[in-house]
């Protein structure tokens, strides 16, 4: 009878363990194959974290490098991963890969070291050129973001960056003379990546340049994180739109190009059962997501931000609601987590430790607290970054969101990425979970597609370890790790694995592949 009850519970629990073992063995399964034909594959970098090179060949200060002296790790982007100097070597490790697509971004202060108020570096001009000549010769596309969170601290000292209206007429100057030297061979164009993410950082929180913030999201000498966010945001919005509009008019043709807008998209899902939360759920994703998303597809802020914000939220005029309607060709998403989402409209929402955000009960978080867990259970497996959790579903979930609020417009997943816990720092060469992550991430996406999403493109944040802006260059995305005092690329498993899953060929035995090119394995011994 007790062997009978053990064994029925042995089963029950093997019933219950089910869907997260076939989810595990779907998600070893997924093939290049699973994704359209023309799908772009891709790893994604940014200008400021890889680059260094800095003030060299007449590029000028950025607004990170004015801020960088104040990050208590002291860390910097003056040498970044050298890539200024080793972009060959970089190509080629793509090439290796077998990418068809390489997302990066275009140095604003480099091409513009004062931004409109000066000359353009030919120098600049010339390194984009190469990069995209030589992609081009190994079969890699080329989608160039413009705008990266970094810019000329001339633009900041003039008249304030992103808060000031001026910063638009900027940022299309900057846009044209990309699209007068590049459009005639790049036809994916970001024009700004994640405002969203951006303004939280610069003007709520104060931990990006101009590190602007007030009380209760943190203490900074200057700014108020309630009002300016809206502000940055409804400049960038618009310089979006302006930029697009000139590419419409003057560049697309040329290439049969496509240009589009990146946001951080986080999911979100109800913390319980109970309607408050499930409309909480639903808020989060509008006062995050469709913020951004909103104004370039229907031309306004989403009626839920409307509702809630009153006169704080920027109105735009009939004109300009004309210039941000359909502005553009595709949505690229960066997405890496979900939170749990919990109501603060009608019940209380005091937030007193890491697991929830301050300031919830404002009306720019939509009166909703997020959390990384529920009855003390992690919403998924932790990872480098507080916050980030492992949760594969939440890709399903964002690209259904995404696609069916906004009529199934093409899709990019423009980032996703693993970055591995601190303590894993010994193996970091050994990394089967950023694979496993990786994998499992895309099974949803393919099962997103399958379900009539127009996805596109993946790209993996990113090719090599980097510069995480605040975090410096403790938290480690890449799939190549970065030896800093020799700059050294040392590929870790993952590399390996995206090159088989990119040629189709077996993967399942991660763990005894030899994934080590053999031009490097004499740095393995770093
Ligand atoms: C989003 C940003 O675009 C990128 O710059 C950053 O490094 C990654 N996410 C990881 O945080």
């Amino acid at each position: 009878m007790k062997k009978n009850t053990t064994t029925g519970s042995v089963s029950r629990f093997l019933i219950l363990l089910l869907p997260a073992i076939v989810a595990v063995k779907s998600s070893i399964d997924i093939k290049r194959s699973d994704f359209p034909d023309g799908f772009l594959f891709g790893t994604a970098t940014s200008a400021y974290q890889i680059e260094g090179a800095y003030l060299e060949d007449g590029s000028g200060p950025s607004n990170w490098d004015h801020f960088c002296g104040n990050l208590p790790n002291g860390d910097n982007g003056y040498i970044a991963e050298d890539y200024y100097h080793r972009y060959m070597e970089d190509i080629e490790r793509m090439h290796s890969l077998g990418v068809n697509a390489y997302r990066f971004s275009i140095s604003w202060s480099r091409v513009l070291p004062k931004g409109k108020f000066g000359e353009v570096n030919q120098a600049a001009i010339i390194f984009y050129s190469k990069i995209i000549d030589n992609i081009l010769l190994r079969g890699i596309q080329p989608f160039v973001t413009i705008h990266h969170f970094d810019y000329p601290q001339e633009l900041e000292d003039r008249y304030g960056g992103w808060l000031s209206p001026l910063m638009q007429e900027d940022f299309v100057y900057f846009a044209e003379i990309c699209f007068k030297n590049f459009a005639d061979r790049v036809k994916y164009w970001a024009t700004i990546n994640e405002p969203n993410l951006f303004v939280e950082m610069a003007y709520v929180r104060g931990t990006y340049p101009p590190a602007r913030c007030s009380p209760p999201y943190g203490n900074c000498a200057q700014g108020n994180s309630d009002v300016e966010p809206l502000t940055a945001a409804n400049n960038m919005l618009l310089a979006h739109a302006k930029a697009s509009k000139l590419y419409g008019e003057q560049f697309k043709l040329e290439v049969n190009g496509m240009i589009g807008i990146i946001v951080h998209a986080f999911m979100y899902i109800p913390l319980t059962d109970n309607k408050e939360d499930k409309e909480a759920a639903k808020r989060a994703l509008a006062f995050n997501v469709a913020w951004i998303l909103d104004p370039v597809v229907f031309g306004d802020y989403p009626p839920e931000m409307r509702c809630y914000h009153g006169n704080e939220l920027p109105n735009f005029s009939s004109d300009e609601r004309a210039l941000l309607r359909d502005s553009i060709d595709f949505i690229g998403i960066n997405h890496y987590s979900t939170f749990y989402a919990k109501d603060c409209i009608y019940s209380s929402c005091i937030c007193n430790d890491s697991s929830c955000t301050k300031g919830n009960d404002r009306p720019l978080r939509g009166f909703v607290s997020t959390f990384v867990e529920r009855n003390g259970v992690p919403i998924g497996e932790p990872t480098g970054m507080i916050r980030f959790f492992v949760v594969p579903k939440g890709m399903e979930d964002i690209v259904l969101y995404v696609k069916d609020r906004y009529h199934n417009k093409a899709i990019f997943v423009t980032e996703n990425g693993y970055s591995s816990p601190d303590n894993e720092d010994k193996s970091y060469q050994h990394d089967v979970k950023r694979i496993n992550f990786h994998k499992s991430y895309l099974s949803y996406l393919a099962k997103a597609t399958r379900n009539g999403a127009d996805v596109r493109g993946y790209f993996i944040w990113t090719l090599m370890d980097d510069f995480e802006w605040a975090n410096g260059y403790k938290t480690k995305f890449g799939l190549y790790r970065v030896h800093l005092p020799t700059l050294n690329r040392i590929p870790k498993l993952s590399a390996g694995w995206y090159r088989d899953f990119l040629s189709n060929a077996s993967s399942s035995d991660v763990e005894s592949s030899d994934y080590i090119l053999s031009d490097e394995k004499k740095y393995m011994a770093y």
